[in-house]
């Protein structure tokens, strides 16, 4: 018996809460916060799905057995992670995964990087270069905000107008805030369009029935784009074959790269699909159900739905999640105003009167002490049919006497499906593309190369084919670049699906600054700075990677990323000889790959001040504690040292951060170009504590790294480090 928290408030987490009501070995049934839906068959708790210590304290008290994260802002706070630290049972991934949909850039470039096909598309952070690139594109393009901004940062452009207008809304206007500062320009792709959900558990994949969702307000898919006005599942003209390829190109690639990286995925992936006629495109990735397709697709699971959750969150899925017969068909309910300006309020006549074969589920409803149930919020109910057909489940669903006054809804939802007029299979192809994942798979070289391996004082490079740097390959004009190396994810080979992406601008720009990062440990903030510089959010690139620890999983992701890695042997870090004989190598190795900076991310040895006055380029250095600024004393004490995470808890400190440095002499200790507070939270371990650090880490160092970059590069370099 399992006791199962739903984190949630909408008709999708109503609908999972009816589905897990049915299951014999639900204990008990919680939802958070819930809504009057419900209200009757769970118990809802007063914790908003923002406030992740109280799901947390949530967790542990009521000693929930199973939590399943509905929507996307707890898991974009680090819900999954965080329970899944405390070894929590959890459906919904950790933020690395997550980064997935929280990051369009970071999905296109996975996708690029294991070959899913994906529609083509182009970065941008400034107007300028964005402007020059609409003169060439072929209309309609698709402009869409980077980050998360709630179904509303996407726009679909017929002229260089309205994708003009589309880009100051996002980088001039900031309309969408921090998840409009970049956005992708994108080819508009034309075919049906569905939505393959599929349950992970962190290497294996299960196919729910494909939906197909409704996104415009009205019919004929006409008006604003919404959150979705309706759907229904299974698609008539997917079979069973067709399924299975679609998962094999879109989803399993990605998810076996992220186990390759040890972020295994672990939670529901919903890949946003089209069928064109040269095959299926991703178009976007949600990490989670989707609302209305969960309305639809929960029902259709034949049988207790507990089990393959469970299997999700312990890594034990086998088989295939078995199927009911029939379809259905969901019609979204939605206030007068939405989705600009929904009203509320307006009283909700006819749920008493439902007939058989019909759900309501509930998503903005609340009970009014004189008017009883009424809306308040844009999307108020989903009404689902659930019949042999999907003209019947249509009937069903659309002769249900549900209404409130200013009702909204379409009238066609599902209506080529139902009408019998399927999708004629010439128009579209899902089968898999002819490049396999395999084939676009980066060979992992364990090939030691460079002049000396010899691990009593040289570097070793682990990784590349390509020969070390040396003195003179920099820079265009000075014969063939043997520097830098062509990297997956970089620069395609022709042969890949989507060889000629012009996402990645600074592709052929050799005179980007070169970074060199010195990382030891997991690598994740050598791998934010590996995706910034390849997905263009940085104009720099990595020349090279080194590492004290021969198993830093650093080393294997920038070898991963085609980035020469090197590892420096120290033999003993107490002894100042064995120090010193480490610096000088260091130091001849750094020297050959001609940076313009380094960047410590996770380099757990103090550098001397004979190798910072040798080095020949400034040093950051991001660290998981606040460091002291002048003029703005801290209240908490100032944590230096490899241990700062932990101290912070020993300490029983309310709140620690993270900070961005200058390295000068001093221990942690140079200007500060960056620094954040992280609250420590109830219950909070060195794990949780320090993957939510990671993920403010990621942001600073990026912004930081830029900032040197950007404000004028090179005479930033000359100067003096200040020594305040
Ligand atoms: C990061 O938390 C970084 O701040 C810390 O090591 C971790 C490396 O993580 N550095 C220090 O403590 C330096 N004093 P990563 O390998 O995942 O980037």
């Amino acid at each position: 018996m399992t006791r199962v928290l739903i984190v949630g408030t909408g008709a999708r987490e109503h609908a999972l809460a009816w589905k897990l009501d049915q299951s014999p070995d639900v204990e008990a049934l919680y939802v958070a916060p819930g809504n009057p839906g419900t209200a009757p068959i769970a118990t809802n708790v007063q914790v908003a799905v923002d406030d992740v210590a109280g799901i947390l304290r949530l967790v542990e008290e009521l000693e929930i057995g199973l939590t399943v994260i509905g929507p996307e802002l707890p898991l974009a706070l680090g819900l999954g992670g965080l329970l899944r630290g405390r070894g929590h049972r959890v459906v919904g991934p950790d933020p690395e995964p997550f980064r997935l949909e929280s990051s369009k850039t970071y999905a296109k470039r996975m996708m690029l990087e294991t070959g899913v096909p994906t529609a083509e598309f182009a970065s941008f952070d400034e107007m300028g270069p964005a402007l020059d690139y609409l003169k060439s594109a072929h209309y309609p393009v698709v402009v869409k905000a980077d980050g998360l901004a709630a179904g509303k940062g996407v726009s679909i452009c017929r002229d260089v107008d309205e994708a003009r207008s589309a880009l100051r809304a996002a980088l001039v206007e900031h309309r969408f805030g921090h998840a409009g500062r970049e956005v992708l320009i994108e080819e508009f792709l034309e075919g049906p369009e569905v939505s393959l959900l599929c349950l992970v558990d962190g290497t294996r994949v299960a196919p729910l029935p494909v939906a197909q969702d409704h996104k415009r307000l009205g019919d004929g898919d006409t008006g604003p784009n919404t959150g979705g006005m309706g759907a229904y599942a299974p698609v008539p003209f997917l079979n069973q074959g067709d399924v299975q390829g679609l998962v094999e190109a879109t989803v399993v690639p990605v998810i076996e790269r992220l186990a390759a990286m040890n972020a295994p995925y672990r939670g529901v992936i919903f890949a946003g699909l089209i069928l064109t006629k040269a095959g299926p495109r991703v178009l976007e990735y949600n990490c989670r159900f989707g609302d209305p397709e969960a309305q639809v697709v929960l029902p259709l699971v034949a049988g207790d739905l507990l089990p393959w959750l469970e299997a999700v969150a312990s890594g034990k899925l086998t088989g295939t999640v078995p199927v009911a017969t029939g379809a259905a068909l969901g019609v979204v309910l939605a206030s007068r105003g939405y989705p600009e300006a929904p009203q509320s309020g307006a009283r909700i006549h006819g749920l008493n009167d439902l007939p058989e074969g019909v759900l309501a589920f509930h998503a903005a409803t609340a009970l009014d002490d004189h008017a009883g149930l009424v809306s308040a919020g844009g999307r108020v109910l989903t009404l689902v049919g659930h019949a042999p057909t999907v003209a019947e489940a249509a009937r069903r669903a659309y002769g249900a006497p549900l209404h409130f006054e200013g009702m909204q809804k379409r009238n066609d939802i599902g209506r080529q499906a139902r009408e019998g007029f399927n999708v004629q299979r010439s128009t579209f192809n899902a089968r898999r593309p002819p490049v396999s994942t395999r084939d676009c798979a980066h060979p992992v070289n364990t090939r030691r190369g460079s002049a000396n391996n010899d691990s009593s004082g040289s570097a070793i490079f682990v990784g590349s084919d390509q020969p070390m740097p040396h003195q003179g390959t920099r820079g265009p004009g000075r014969g063939a670049p043997l520097w830098p190396p062509k990297g997956p994810g970089i620069a395609q080979s022709p042969s890949t699906p989507n060889a000629g992406l012009k996402s990645f601008r600074y592709n052929h720009d050799l005179g980007r600054p070169r970074l060199a990062v010195l990382a030891s440990g997991e690598g994740s903030n050598l791998q934010a700075l590996i995706d910034a510089c390849s997905t263009g959010v940085l104009g720099a690139r990595i020349a090279g990677v080194i590492s004290h620890s021969p198993r830093a999983p650093a080393l294997a992701r920038a070898r991963r990323a085609g980035i020469p890695a090197a590892y420096i042997p120290i033999t003993s870090r107490r002894d100042a000889g064995a120090r010193r004989k480490h610096e000088e190598v260091l130091l001849r190795t750094l020297t050959t790959l001609e940076p313009d900076l380094i960047v410590l991310a996770g380099w757990m040895l103090v550098l001397s001040p004979v190798f910072l006055a040798q080095c020949p380029c400034p040093i950051l250095n991001v660290h998981p504690a606040l460091l002291s600024v002048a003029g703005a004393p801290l209240d908490i004490p100032v944590l230096q040292g490899a241990h700062a995470v932990r101290d912070a808890l020993q300490l029983g400190l309310p709140y620690t951060g993270v900070s961005v440095h200058r390295v000068t002499e001093d221990v942690d200790g140079g200007p500060v170009l960056r620094r954040e507070p992280v609250d420590i939270l109830p219950g909070d371990d060195e794990c949780s504590l320090h993957s939510r650090l990671k993920m403010v880490e990621h942001r600073l160092l990026i912004e930081s790294v830029r900032e040197l970059l950007d404000s004028s590069f090179a005479a930033t370099l000359q100067s003096p480090i200040p020594t305040n």
